[in-house]
């Protein structure tokens, strides 16, 4: 099953459809309502769950009592800890492809409230509407044990968490003798930093749609990024064979992270199904979007030491951040620290401390989207300090090597980022003082930072079925959750076997189709776009061996590297005249379909021997009201390396977009617990404040030349995540440059900018 294709095929030869701007291949049934997400598929006798969440953030139920909405006609059940079924025991039974060291929340397992809107109980009604009113009918008796949900009282008590899940490296231990060249550097920094817990807030509601088959078996419609995780904890949670469950997920309304692991919706839907022996949707409300995972609050210092030319003599990072009382959420927030600029004297901390909420969650670009903007304000500090632009101080500070681990980038054009970056955005005109660019009453400020992210790589597995007719099917168990798979496979298969786009189609999100990872970490098209280039190139080896074979034909004898594949045709190098269409090679072969799979393993050996990642360099402008404190982000110019661009347009579409989320990050996106109640107040879009249309002005996408042979066979590092990284630091240091006041608390609202 392992692929190795003899002749793989060039990606940059002209008339190439992978660098092309290719539109949505599932644009026109995202735009006319023909994608279904999971909430939308019925059948007939559907039931609806309603999930009732707990008032209390730490206790237990003493009693609840669910007569009166079980008296209700058409009211099926009330599930709650004391009627489920039996579940099992060991906490390995309940992991999933993401979730941390410890011991993962069992819904409906026990009287014990962890958390604030955990899930107690879940009515079971012939219509939403009905489950939901019955939901309200339930009394819940608790005891209420004092909760700890504020991070700062908490960070006495912060541990150090140990080595766990796969992605999670510890710091690297310290180089040099961070303290004292701190304590004796010429010039120095020293500030605190804080930012907001922030939910994932996707437009699509978690839900989950299960379709109970008179044999027992299920289809799961699910929304997640991985239909493998969802089945694998179904049938390790339910005790059921892998062949009776298939998890469908073939449109994700967005995600960010949020459904890296199972939810809960998807338990409480399984658990109804398989108990009641009917089909069942449970689909959590916006409030209760705020009942699971978030990015965790995060509280760090970042101290630099600089001579006076600008070169770092000492870099310290610390952080720490919140996790709950039964996992060990963990994120690499400061080794980044290590690993941006060359310096000898370099001391990187990171902590865990426990609350009484839910476990955070991976969240775009999770760790570095914290850490990064921390080092990139005190850098921005420094160069304030030093008197030196930002940009020449990064540059002075420049590394073609990862100083944590003394390894060479397999590619880093970070400078290339800055240069054009730069050019783009006008920096050099940039006078050096705060407050210098004022028109009338409006501050104007110019900032910028760096971002990085990890080039991962996943083993994936893609299946391929050519039909005689030269239409391409191709497919691989990963999800879409916007970034634009569906394009971009097709693109990658069209490209390998000459076809035209619309020859070509690609499936995913079903778990009938061959292994894939999880669509996160910007590892999708490194890893199922590796598998997808894999099959498709034994799909070419054999068309070619099976060409030659033809004696009477025009291709007999030659090589797969002899041909050329375009427009359905094997052509001979040698003289275009020469030419087969797959159609005749089949027909001639007796083939009537030609079928293979193929999996692709990352290039450990070489990977190993390097740092692997992508850059970018944002620029910003603001314009901040000086009475109101208001603040508009007018231009944002971002530069990404990220190797080969499969699709430009689908690309710039994801930078877009996290630059967006960038803004949000530093100037609204902040859930509020009322330390009280334990509980978060701002719970919908009404008072979760994320940029609507009037806060976004100009962003203008740059993608950089980068070549890469050792990132993965098609050189593309994948582009979810670097677009937010260096955003809110970016405008952080704008609204410094605009007013003077070094603000590194995030969000940046006008009350902290009138304030300071
Ligand atoms: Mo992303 S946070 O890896 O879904």
């Amino acid at each position: 099953m392992i692929a190795k294709p003899t002749i793989p095929a060039p990606l940059d030869r002209p008339g190439s459809q992978i660098g092309k701007p290719v539109s949505r291949v599932d644009g026109r049934l995202k735009v006319t309502g023909g994608a279904k997400y999971a909430a939308e598929f019925n059948t007939p006798g559907l039931a609806h769950g309603y999930i009732v969440s707990s008032a209390i953030a730490r206790g237990r139920i003493l009693a609840i009592d669910t007569a009166k909405a079980l008296a209700l006609p058409g009211v099926f059940q009330v599930f709650t800890h004391e009627n489920r079924p039996s579940l099992p025991w060991f906490d390995r039974k309940w992991k999933d492809d993401d979730a941390p060291k410890g011991s993962p929340f069992r819904p409906l397992y026990d009287a014990t409230i962890h958390h604030a809107l955990q899930p107690i109980a879940l009515v079971v009604a012939e219509s939403f509407e009905l489950a939901r009113y019955a939901a309200r009918l339930i009394h819940v008796t608790y005891e209420a044990d004092d909760h700890r949900t504020d991070l700062r009282a908490a960070k006495a008590d912060a541990f150090t968490p140990g080595k766990d899940k796969g992605g999670f490296q510890p710091p690297p231990k310290p180089r040099g003798d961070a303290d004292t060249a701190l304590a004796e550097a010429e010039v120095s920094v020293d500030l605190n930093f804080s930012q907001a817990v922030e939910h994932h807030n996707p437009m699509e509601m978690h839900a989950s749609t299960v379709i109970y088959h008179n044999d027992g078996s299920l289809t799961v419609h699910d929304k997640t990024q991985g239909p493998i995780n969802s089945q694998t904890y179904v049938c390790n949670v339910f005790n059921l064979a892998t062949d009776a469950v298939r998890v469908i997920s073939p449109f994700v309304g967005g995600a960010f992270g949020s459904g890296l692991r199972p939810q809960h919706q998807l338990f409480m839907a399984v658990l109804a199904a398989t108990t009641l022996k009917r089909s069942v949707r449970v689909e959590l409300t916006r409030p209760q979007m705020f009942s699971f995972g978030h990015r965790p609050e995060t509280l760090q210092r970042v101290a630099l030491g600089a001579k006076k030319d600008g070169t770092l003599t000492a870099v310290i990072h610390e952080a720490v951040q919140e996790t709950s009382q039964t996992e060990n959420y963990v994120e690499v927030v400061v080794n980044w620290s290590g690993q941006q600029y060359k310096c000898d004297n370099v001391r990187l901390d990171y902590k865990l401390a426990r609350l009484d909420t839910h476990t955070p969650l991976d969240q775009r670009a999770p760790g570095a989207a914290i850490g990064v903007p921390a080092l990139e304000i005190a850098m921005d500090e420094l160069a304030a300090k030093l008197g030196m632009d930002p940009l020449e101080l990064r540059l002075k500070n420049y590394t073609e090597v990862d100083p944590n681990t003394d390894k060479p980038f397999s590619s880093k054009e970070l400078r290339a980022c800055f240069q054009q970056g730069a050019e783009r955005f006008g920096w050099h005109k940039r006078s050096h003082a705060p407050r210098s660019m004022r028109e009338g009453r409006q501050l104007v400020g110019w900032g910028m930072a760096t971002g990085v992210w990890d080039a991962m790589q996943g083993q994936a597995v893609a299946s391929a079925r050519l039909g005689i007719d030269g239409t391409l099917t191709v497919g691989s168990a990963t999800a879409d959750i916007g970034p634009g798979t569906y394009t971009a496979m097709t693109q990658i298969a069209a490209d390998i076997l000459g076809l035209p786009i619309e020859k070509v189609s690609f499936q995913l999100g079903d778990t009938n189709l061959p292994m894939a990872p999880l669509q996160g970490g910007s590892w999708t098209v490194s890893s199922v776009g590796s598998a997808v280039k894999a099959v498709c190139d034994r799909l070419r080896d054999r068309l070619a061996g099976l060409a030659a074979g033809l004696n009477d034909g025009p291709l007999k004898g030659l090589k797969a590297d002899e041909l050329t594949f375009a427009d359905g045709f094997l052509i001979a190098k040698s003289d275009p005249s020469w030419r087969l269409s797959i159609t005749e090679v089949m027909r001639a072969n007796d083939l009537l379909v030609l079928e293979d799979e193929a999996r692709s393993i990352p290039y450990y050996k070489s990977q190993m021997k390097h740092a692997l990642g992508t850059h970018s360099a944002i620029f910003a402008e603001v314009r901040v009201d000086e009475d109101l404190g208001t603040v508009q982000v007018t231009r944002v110019v971002s530069a990404v390396a990220a190797g080969r661009i499969i699709n430009p347009k689908t690309a710039r579409s994801q930078i877009l977009g996290a630059v967006v989320w960038g803004i949000g990050m530093a100037l609204e996106e902040e859930s509020m617990i009322d330390q009280r109640l334990g509980r978060f107040m701002n719970h919908d879009f009404g008072e979760y404040h994320i940029p609507v249309n009037a806060d976004v002005h100009d962003i203008d996408v740059i993608f950089v030349e980068e070549h890469d042979d050792i990132v993965n066979p098609l050189g593309a590092k994948g582009v979810g995540e670097i677009g937010i990284v260096g955003v809110p630091a970016a405008i952080a240091n704008a609204i410094y440059h605009a007013t003077g006041k070094r603000l590194c608390d995030l969000p940046i609202t006008l009350d902290k900018i009138l304030g300071a």
